[in-house]
């Protein structure tokens, strides 16, 4: 499923480039942003065509605005950092209402110096957005002359400017970011090497599918976090207080049966007596968690077989914390593997693929460089769907690498 980039168009001076990002930043209550990642992550995309005398028109979204204009979701935060990131490149932002002003922006966009950038305005502010609407993406597609979809993060949404345009603009290609998420995710789930998938996080009930997907390509499945003790459950073992979803018990232990030895779960628990910081706690086996405790972490004899398995993996994915790292106490599960999996990484015994909100936002915790792993995502739900197997449309509608270019 290779798809042609932006790298396949020859001349790209004076070409319009409706390109989509997922500028979808997290920003604080004075509206800083308080990790402009995703928008670092573009730099390359936006820098290749700049400097090659492209007019790029960017679209994105900030949040859910559910199709109304509203200050505290204005891309002006993202355009302002853009420009401290792109100092040289001349930036405009634009406020105005993508399909009221439409003609306006079409004239800025005429006027613009080749090698400069337009940053539209939140694309959720229209109505038509997330409808998929086929009049918006006609519209937004007389914006450009050829489509770029670097916006991995929100590929998985069928939206007018993630998918509707694309089918009136040819070609229609990768961004460079877009192009490095799925050789990096596509390249894990077929890789010849033996596969270790770490899956931890909360519940099952997001996870069951990826977990399904991912059982016939790995070697071994680790499985911590929150969903760990519905498996326990499922294999008959005391649970106490620890958070379980019964309605998956029965599916997990289909999953135990066809999994077999290739699922690891922990053998010792870290319980508290409570869901805070300060809880009570203590290390039990996995086969023993007294009435009123629950789980909030893995313990040291399950971190150890866990480092033992991250150092002879030449292919480790991981997605989803393995305990509550939020609090200190219940961090070492999640820190030990962030940290075996930075050292393995950098000594080249291993390709180290991560995803997940909550698995970048604990290595941002912990002060681990992302560059130390092979390959951080900038996808969330995006990254999740791209391992359950499934076709995200931000990606199936872009051109095939065989298709010819215009
Ligand atoms: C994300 O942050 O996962 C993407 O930007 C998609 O956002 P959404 O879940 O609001 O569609």
């Amino acid at each position: 499923m290779k798809k042609l980039t932006i790298q396949d168009i020859q001349d790209w001076a004076g070409k319009r480039a409706l390109v989509r990002e997922d500028f979808n930043v997290p920003l604080n209550d004075s509206l800083d942003i308080t990790d402009d990642t995703r928008i670092r992550e573009a730099l390359p995309t936006l820098d290749y065509l700049t400097s090659r005398g492209a007019k790029v028109v960017i679209m994105s979204h900030l949040g859910r605005p559910k199709g109304k204009p509203s200050a505290e979701f204005s891309l002006g935060p993202v355009a302002k950092r853009l420009q401290e990131l792109l100092p040289e490149t001349k930036i405009v932002a634009n406020t105005q209402s993508v399909s009221e002003e439409f003609e306006q922006i079409a004239q800025a966009i005429e006027a613009m110096p080749n090698g400069s950038i337009l940053l539209l305005e939140n694309m959720r502010f229209e109505p038509g957005e997330e409808k998929n609407d086929p009049e918006l993406a006609q519209k937004l597609a007389r914006f450009g002359d050829v489509y770029v979809n670097d916006a991995f993060g929100t590929a998985h949404r069928a939206h007018a400017s993630t998918e509707g345009v694309a089918h009136h603009l040819k070609p229609k290609v990768a961004g460079l970011l877009m192009e490095r998420e799925i050789k990096a995710l596509s390249e894990t789930l077929s890789s010849s090497e033996p596969l270790t998938a770490v899956i931890g996080g909360s519940k099952i009930s997001t996870k069951i599918t990826v977990l399904e997907n991912l059982l016939d390509k790995v070697t071994h499945l680790v499985i911590g976090g929150g969903m760990l003790f519905t498996f326990l459950k499922a294999q008959g073992k005391p649970v106490g207080n620890s958070l379980v979803e019964d309605d998956y018990v029965a599916m997990a232990k289909t999953l135990l049966t066809k999994g077999g030895s290739k699922i690891v779960l922990a053998e010792d628990i870290v319980v508290a007596d409570g869901f805070k910081a300060d809880a009570k706690h203590q290390v039990v086996s996995a086969d023993a968690i007294p009435d009123g405790w629950m789980g909030l972490d893995i313990g040291p004899k399950s971190i150890q077989r866990l480092t033992d398995i991250l150092s002879e993996s030449p292919v480790v994915l991981w997605n989803g914390p393995l305990g509550v790292f939020e609090f200190p106490a219940f961090e070492q599960g999640t820190r030990q593997v962030a940290e075996t999996l930075a050292v393995c990484t950098e000594s080249g015994k291993t390709r180290s693929i991560l995803g997940g909100g909550d698995t970048v936002a604990a290595i941002e915790q912990f002060g681990i460089d992302p560059k130390r792993y092979t390959h951080v995502s900038t996808g969330g739900g995006a990254s999740l769907e791209f391992l359950e197997g499934k076709t995200l449309p931000g990606i199936a509608v872009l051109d095939e690498a065989t298709a010819p270019v215009h």
